[in-house]
């Protein structure tokens, strides 16, 4: 399972969920540097992004054919030079949509998803695109950024049948950019 769906948020939606962020960013309610990712500021369960987790959850039931339970959001706002190492996700990501809020229309940075083969496929986002993936399975990356801006949230699932449906809501110790993409 690895696919980009187009369109799944309206432009406008994008933008006022970019706008909000930003001007948390602004007033320092945000943490910087913190996880896998050193130039950037992230979130845990920002609201801006746990109300798109539960408002896109019907739609990515559909896409994956799967009942889903959130587990939780993250979200970065990447800056100059920002790198996401090579990883996978820890259980709480069994199901990830990758979303872009505000990609850098100069500077395509493609998520790069490892498939079973070994291959290096990129996706390029637009805003309100979405990348579903399964992150703990599928190792995923972004190399350097040379834009100026981009804003990405992470929305993450697992499925009310599997293995780890008693991670819904995710652990309370959890912290931000653990593992989102
Ligand atoms: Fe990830």
């Amino acid at each position: 399972m690895r696919r980009c769906w187009r369109g799944l948020l309206p432009a406008a939606v994008c933008a006022k969920a970019a706008a909000d962020l930003k001007k948390m960013k602004a007033r320092n309610m945000l943490r910087h540097g913190y996880g896998a990712v050193k130039a950037a500021a992230v979130d845990y369960k920002n609201l801006v992004t746990e109300d798109l987790l539960l408002r896109l959850l019907p739609q990515i039931e559909l896409l994956t054919g799967h009942r889903l339970l959130p587990t939780y959001s993250c979200l970065r706002i990447y800056e100059p030079g920002a790198v996401l190492p090579r990883h996978t996700d820890r259980p709480a990501c069994e199901i990830s949509l990758s979303l872009a809020l505000q990609p850098d229309p100069q500077v395509p940075w493609p998520l790069y998803v490892e498939t079973l083969t070994g291959e290096a496929v990129p996706a390029h986002l637009a805003a309100g695109d979405g990348l579903i993936y399964k992150g703990i399975e599928r190792p995923h990356w972004r190399e350097a950024f040379t834009g100026t801006e981009m804003i990405q949230t992470f929305l993450h699932y697992v499925r009310a049948d599997g293995p780890y449906a008693h991670l819904k809501g995710d652990r309370p110790e959890a912290r931000p950019g653990q593992s989102a993409a």
